[in-house]
């Protein structure tokens, strides 16, 4: 690594600039271990998807690189809370967690509470934050997230509340340090920000336009994941069926899983998100072609009723997302499908709801995560007439849940007594004599095992379907 000088100026340019910001932040922190005796502990909590847990592991990177200790105790020295805002509930879980916060800083004055996230993107949020809650002590948001080292920087030599919050942005700056939760697998942003404007979501809003970055960096990124001991990536991005659309040569998604399929020492490819309207035969075709893409696809139908698709703006109808299982499952036979649907949208009826039952009955989805529709201020359905009252939504969920459930279960009892390969993840969490690893199609399997295992893929006969999740035993070494 150069010297940086920090008499200097710090330079315009990114990295570069980050890069002198962490060395300022590391000087901060050795006069704090002088005084204290310790090393500062910093505790990021993630809400939400899995853009946040990889955003998280790139702020952990700066932390650690500034030379703070990383601790999930939240009486820690610094607490940075990366929000989600895609449902109401997401952000009252964040000003009920801040309460608990404020006691830690009276025990510890010098304690530093920083937002960043989706959620810092609404404009009431931060104004409710600057008012009510006056202890916080950074706020940025998902466009400047690169700059986390600047911003430390500024609030460590500030006693007043630093807020800085971009409306957009055409950047992206990546190759910042970053450290990541699993040795073995690890997520890659492909694309940021969203374009499609379903009536429901606030996304795009928080997130800003589409930006593809560059096949050439996602596979250098790639190929150093794996020399430093990845097997295993997700290709992350809001609706990654539009990778490529904006950039100077245009690339599809499909010819993107080509080459990665290609890189050496690489074994498993998964993504997400899929946008049913941007599913492609040629994205089809090589999802049965590339050996490494895991057969698993989450493509989220919303709902069943043709009518509600057009009211949240999907641009899909009920039979062409039938057809496309159909096209997916006669190219890729065993692929797993799993969906997100939303109950209780602006003018649901009951009619329209059995449409949604009808698709789960006829499509038999692996898994399903459903949510209760919550109304997000600035998106169009949160104008529309005829909110559904919260008793009918919540009936209608409970009855869409366990036709899901039931559903689901009788999906994965079909591979009881099958020896399938099983990526194994981590030591189990209740029983330390079992690790727990997923099969290719995102399924969670036990078995026997120990620590040396993690990382590697091991063929495990699943000897019993306990609902969502397999006991095996592995009858052969990796
Ligand atoms: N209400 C309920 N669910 C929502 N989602 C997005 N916006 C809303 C909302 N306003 C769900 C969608 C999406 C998932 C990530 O969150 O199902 O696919
Ligand atoms: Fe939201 Fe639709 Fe974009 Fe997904 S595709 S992030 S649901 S606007």
């Amino acid at each position: 690594m150069y010297q940086i000088d920090l008499t200097l100026p710090p330079p315009e340019e990114e990295p570069q600039r980050q890069q002198y910001f962490i060395e300022k932040c590391r000087r901060s922190v050795q006069a704090f271990y002088e005084k204290n005796h310790r090393f500062p502990r910093a505790c990021i909590k993630t809400f939400g998807c899995q853009m946040n847990a990889r955003d998280s592991e790139k702020l952990l990177g700066i932390l650690t690189q500034a030379g703070y200790v990383e601790t999930e105790d939240e009486q820690a020295d610094l607490v940075l809370y990366n929000t989600c805002t895609v449902r109401e509930n997401a952000n009252n879980k964040v000003y009920g967690h801040l309460g608990t916060l404020a006691g830690y800083k009276k025990k510890n004055p010098e304690m530093k509470i920083a937002l960043c996230g989706c959620m810092m993107q609404e404009q009431e949020v931060v104004e409710r934050i600057r008012t009510g809650y006056r202890f916080v002590d950074l706020i940025f948001g998902t466009h400047n997230l690169y700059r986390f080292a600047e911003l430390l920087c500024r609030c460590l030599e500030s006693d007043s509340m630093v807020v800085d919050i971009w409306n957009d942005t055409d950047k992206i700056v990546e190759e910042l340090p970053n450290k990541r939760k699993y040795s073995f697998k690890s997520g890659v942003n492909i694309m940021f920000g969203c374009n499609n404007f379903c009536s429901y979501c606030i996304v795009p809003y928080v997130r800003g336009r589409e930006r593809s970055r560059k096949p050439q960096e996602i596979i250098r990124e790639i190929e150093a994941l794996v020399s430093d001991g990845v097997c295993e990536v997700m290709l992350l991005g809001q609706n990654v069926n539009s990778y490529g659309k904006n950039l100077e040569t245009e690339v599809t998604f499909a010819q993107l899983l080509r080459r990665i399929n290609e890189i050496e020492g690489l074994q498993r490819i998964r993504f997400m998100t899929s946008h049913p309207k941007d599913l492609s035969e040629e994205l089809i075709e090589a999802i049965r072609d590339c050996d490494k893409v895991c057969h698993h696809l989450h493509l989220p139908l919303q709902s069943g009723s043709t009518r509600i698709l057009k009211e949240m703006n999907r641009r899909y109808t009920k039979e062409q997302y039938l057809n496309l299982v159909d096209k997916l499952r006669s190219a890729v036979p065993d692929i797993a499908i799993t969906t997100d649907i939303i109950v209780g949208f602006p003018g649901e009826t009951e009619e329209d709801f059995e449409e949604t039952l009808d698709v789960v009955r006829r499509v038999r989805f692996d898994s399903a995560f459903t949510f209760l529709y919550s109304k997000r201020t600035g998106t169009p359905a949160a104008a529309m007439k005829d909110q559904i009252p919260p008793e009918t939504a919540k009936k209608r969920f409970d009855r869409l849940l366990a036709e899901v459930q039931t559903i689901s279960a009788e999906k994965a009892m079909l591979l009881q007594g099958r020896t399938l390969p099983v990526l194994v993840e981590e030591i189990n969490r209740q029983d330390a004599s079992l690790v727990s690893g997923r099969l290719s199609n995102n399924s969670v399997v036990h078995f026997a095992g120990n620590e040396a295992m993690i990382g590697k893929i091991y063929p495990v006969r699943l000897e019993e379907c306990r609902g969502f999740y397999y006991i095996g035993r592995a009858v052969s070494d990796a």
